[in-house]
């Protein structure tokens, strides 16, 4: 098993797609890549680098494969991004991703304000990203948005988030990472959603994405550590947000995560010092 260790928590690096998407600023390539480099020192076994996605819907992460070619891979570190569909997926391959991660969402509204289609529609979508990641042994993440709160829909009902985590995890997602898209999510919201979530998948195979809107992230952390989750997402410098979620802050920040859990007596393996240096980059590429 993966996460046998109670006394270890997973931090799952996506600053330079979750965070960097949502930035104003055209990044350079080489700030892209020099922040991911920096990342790979840390000692992160997951990296989510950049996003396979429409150009004209998310521009910031357009040059997806320049960035892929110009990274120093580092044994021990998968490097990861999203593919939405099949063309994302191959242009992933073709790039030499390590890992791909598929997202849905749980409420109808998000789902097609993000990738332009229903709930069932992006199964259909992903279902040629399964097999072809089989057959290839790439591993395929999955995401689930919106699992406390939706922009356009309001509050979500947990069973809504369980059955998409149940149907991600039944079509061969080796983890499923529940999505705080707005940042609206509470302490009691997230175990309400969890309650309902651990009944279709085991707490290891879940993982936490917290967005920080309103500064309830490390609480949230807090209430799915003691239902036994033990991987959670996070972007370096707290940046970001999503595009199709207006008005949602970044990830939590992974150096606030690392010392919240370290606090708690878990073991990371993450390097403060050089935590600090990615974070203060990411601080500076900020528009
Ligand atoms: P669509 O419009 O339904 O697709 O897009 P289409 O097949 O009709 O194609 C339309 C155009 O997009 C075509 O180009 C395609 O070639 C192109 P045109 O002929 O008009 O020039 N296209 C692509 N280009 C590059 N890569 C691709 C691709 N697919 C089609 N893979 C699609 C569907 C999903 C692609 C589109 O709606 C899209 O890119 N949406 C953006 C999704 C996104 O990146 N959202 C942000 C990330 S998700 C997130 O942040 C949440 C998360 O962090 C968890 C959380 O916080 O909750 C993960
Ligand atoms: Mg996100």
């Amino acid at each position: 098993m993966r996460y046998g260790m109670t006394d270890t928590v997973e931090i799952f690096e996506v600053g330079p797609r979750d965070g960097l998407q949502n930035e104003a600023r055209e990044i350079p390539v080489a700030e892209k890549i020099a922040l991911v480099d920096k990342l790979s020192e840390a000692g992160f076994k997951h990296i989510e680098v950049t996003s396979f996605v429409s150009a004209k819907r998310v521009p910031q992460m357009a040059d997806a494969a320049r960035v892929m070619a110009g990274i120093q891979k580092v044994d021990g570190v998968a490097y990861a991004a999203l593919t939405p569909n099949m063309q994302g997926y191959e242009a992933a391959i073709l790039a030499q991703v390590d890992e791909v991660a598929i997202f849905a969402s749980a409420s109808e509204g998000f789902s097609q304000k993000n990738i332009n289609c229903s709930i069932s529609e992006s199964f259909e979508r992903f279902a040629p990203i399964l097999k072809a990641a089989r057959h290839a042994d790439i591993p395929v993440r999955g995401y689930v948005s919106c699992v406390t709160d939706c922009p356009y829909e309001g509050a979500v009902a947990p069973d809504a988030v369980a059955k998409v985590a149940a149907d991600l995890f039944a079509a061969g997602c080796y983890e499923v990472s529940l999505g705080d898209t707005l940042g609206h999510g509470t302490p009691d919201s997230v175990a309400r959603m969890l309650l309902a979530v651990l009944k279709e998948v085991p707490a290891h195979r879940l993982a936490g994405h917290f967005h920080n809107t309103n500064g309830h992230a490390l609480e949230n952390i807090d209430a799915s550590l003691a239902l036994g989750l033990r991987v959670f997402d996070a972007s370096i410098g707290g940046l970001g947000g999503c595009p199709f979620a207006p008005g949602s802050a970044g990830n939590v920040a992974t150096e606030a995560v690392q010392e919240h859990v370290t606090a708690l007596g878990y073991e990371t393996g993450l390097c403060s010092e050089i935590l600090a240096q990615a974070a203060e980059m990411a601080e500076k590429m900020r528009g």
